[in-house]
C-alpha cells in the first residue's frame, strides 16, 4: 500500500464509485463487474446532470492547465459561446477575455488557503461574480486539479448599492425635510403679506410691479421647497394594476400646470394590448409629469413628444421578468455625454430657477418600483428617456 501523503482519509473511489472500501482496497482499480459497469454509468450520468444542471458556474481543470469541465451557467457567465473540443483545451485560451479569472486559477495550486469566498470584477462586462476555489484529488490524496463555483453577483451587488444610497438619503433627507417644513410657512407668509399689500397699493403701479415680483419669487422658492420634501421623503408605495396609458394621460395634463408647453405636439403610442404593471398610480405620474416638464422646457415651444411603450423581458439573475418599456422622446436640443452623466444628481440643473430634483425623483420612482432607467441623447439629436418597469412588484409572484 502506497503512503498517503496527507494524514486524511482516503476517498473510496472516484466520483460514481461508492460502496464499501472494507476488504477491497486491493480491487480499488478492479474493472468494474456487467452489473457494477451499468450502475456506474448510471452514476457517472447523474453527476454529469448535477454539474450541468446546477445553478452556479462550475468550472475544473487540470494540473497542466486544461479544462477538464464546464456547465452552461460558466458558459453564460463569462459570455463564452460553448465549442465542442473545448474539454483539453487550455483555460488561458478559453478564457482570454477574462484574464482576472486567468490569474486566480493560476493560483490556485499555490495558494496555501484557497479562498472560500471571494468576488471579483468580470472587466469586459462588469459583472461581479462570487468564487470558491477547491482541489481536486485522486485516490492517493494527490492534487490532479482545481475546480472553480462561482455565482453571478451582479445583481445582489446593484441592489447593496441602492440600499447603501437609501441609508445616505435618509440621513440626509431628514436633515433637508426639517428645513424645508421650517422655510415653508415664511415663505407661505412672504406671499400672503405681499399679496395684501398689493392690495392696499392700488394706486402705486412701482410697487405693485415689486410686489408681484416678490409674489412670483416666493411661490418658485414653494416649490422648490415642495421638489426637496417630495424627494427626501420615503416613497412607501400604494401598489395596484396602473395602465401606462392612464399615468401618461394624467401626466400630460398635471405637466401644463408645471411648465409652458406652447405649440408642442404630443404623440402617444401606447398599445391597448400592454399589460398594466403593479405600481403606484399617483407616482408614475408623477414619474411622467417630470420627464414631460423637462421635455417642455428644452423645447421652447416647439416640436413634437413621442411617448412611446412596448412589453419586454428582463433578466433577472436566475429568472426572466415580464416588464414594459416606455420611451419618451423629445425634439429639444440634446445633451452631450457630460451633461447627460450628471442629470439625475439631485440638485443638479442648467436652469436659473430650476431645483435640479426632477429626474432625482424619476429615479426615486424608479428604483422603488424596482426599475431601470437610461437615456439616449447627443447635441442635436433630442432626448430619449428609457424607463424600464417590471409588470409585476417585487414582493408579488413573478
Ligand atoms: N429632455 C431634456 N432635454 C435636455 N436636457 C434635459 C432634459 N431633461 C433634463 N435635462 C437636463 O437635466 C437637468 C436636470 O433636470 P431635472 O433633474 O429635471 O432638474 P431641473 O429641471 O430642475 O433642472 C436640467 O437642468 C437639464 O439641463
Ligand atoms: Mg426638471
Amino acid at each position: 500500500m502506497t503512503k498517503s501523503r496527507r494524514p486524511r482519509p482516503r476517498p473510496s473511489g472516484r466520483a460514481g464509485k461508492r460502496g464499501s472500501d472494507d476488504g477491497r482496497r486491493g480491487r480499488a482499480s478492479a474493472p468494474p463487474r456487467a452489473g457494477g459497469r451499468a450502475r456506474h454509468a448510471r452514476d457517472e450520468a447523474f453527476f454529469r446532470y448535477l454539474v450541468t444542471g446546477m445553478r452556479n458556474g462550475v468550472l475544473a481543470f487540470t494540473r497542466d492547465g486544461r479544462l477538464a469541465l464546464i456547465n452552461d451557467e460558466a458558459y453564460r457567465i463569462f459570455d463564452a459561446a460553448p465549442r465542442r473540443d473545448d474539454l483539453g483545451r487550455p483555460v488561458a485560451k478559453l478564457l482570454q477575455q477574462h484574464p482576472e479569472v486567468v490569474r486566480v486559477l493560476n493560483s490556485a495550486f499555490d495558494v496555501h488557503l484557497l479562498p472560500n469566498r471571494a468576488e471579483l470584477r468580470l472587466r469586459p462586462s462588469g459583472k461581479v461574480i462570487g468564487y470558491t476555489l477547491g482541489l481536486v484529488r485522486d485516490d492517493a490524496g494527490e492534487v490532479i486539479g482545481a475546480a472553480m463555483f462561482f455565482k453571478d453577483l451582479t445583481r445582489v451587488e446593484q441592489l447593496e448599492e441602492r440600499e447603501r444610497l437609501r441609508d445616505r438619503l435618509a440621513a440626509v433627507g431628514e436633515m433637508a425635510a426639517a428645513i424645508a417644513h421650517e422655510v415653508k410657512n415664511p415663505l407661505a407668509g412672504i406671499e400672503v403679506m405681499a399679496g395684501l399689500l398689493r392690495r392696499k397699493t392700488a394706486d402705486a403701479p412701482d410697487v405693485q410691479t415689486v410686489l408681484t415680483d416678490i409674489i412670483t419669487e416666493a411661490k418658485m422658492a414653494n416649490a422648490i421647497v415642495q421638489e426637496v420634501l417630495e424627494f427626501v421623503r420615503p416613497i412607501r408605495l400604494q401598489v395596484e394594476r396602473t395602465a401606462v396609458r392612464e399615468a401618461v394621460q394624467s401626466a400630460i395634463q398635471l405637466a401644463d400646470t408645471k411648465a409652458q408647453r406652447g405649440g408642442v405636439t404630443i404623440d402617444v403610442r401606447v398599445p391597448a394590448s400592454l399589460p398594466p404593471v403593479h405600481g403606484d398610480r399617483y407616482q408614475l405620474t408623477q414619474l411622467f409629469t417630470n420627464l414631460l416638464t423637462n421635455a417642455y422646457e428644452a423645447m421652447d415651444g416647439s416640436g413634437r413628444i413621442t411617448i412611446s411603450a412596448a412589453g419586454r423581458s428582463i433578466d433577472d439573475g436566475d429568472d426572466r421578468r415580464a416588464a414594459v418599456l416606455v420611451e419618451v422622446a423629445d425634439q429639444g436640443p440634446g445633451m452631450s455625454a457630460e451633461l447627460a452623466e450628471r442629470v439625475f444628481k439631485p440638485f443638479f440643473t442648467t436652469k436659473s430657477h430650476g431645483s435640479g430634483l426632477g429626474l432625482a425623483i424619476v429615479r426615486k420612482i424608479v428604483d422603488a418600483h424596482d426599475g431601470s432607467i437610461d437615456l439616449q441623447t447627443a447635441p442635436g439629436h433630442g432626448t430619449t428617456i428609457r424607463v424600464t418597469l417590471p409588470v409585476t412588484a417585487l414582493d408579488e409572484g413573478r
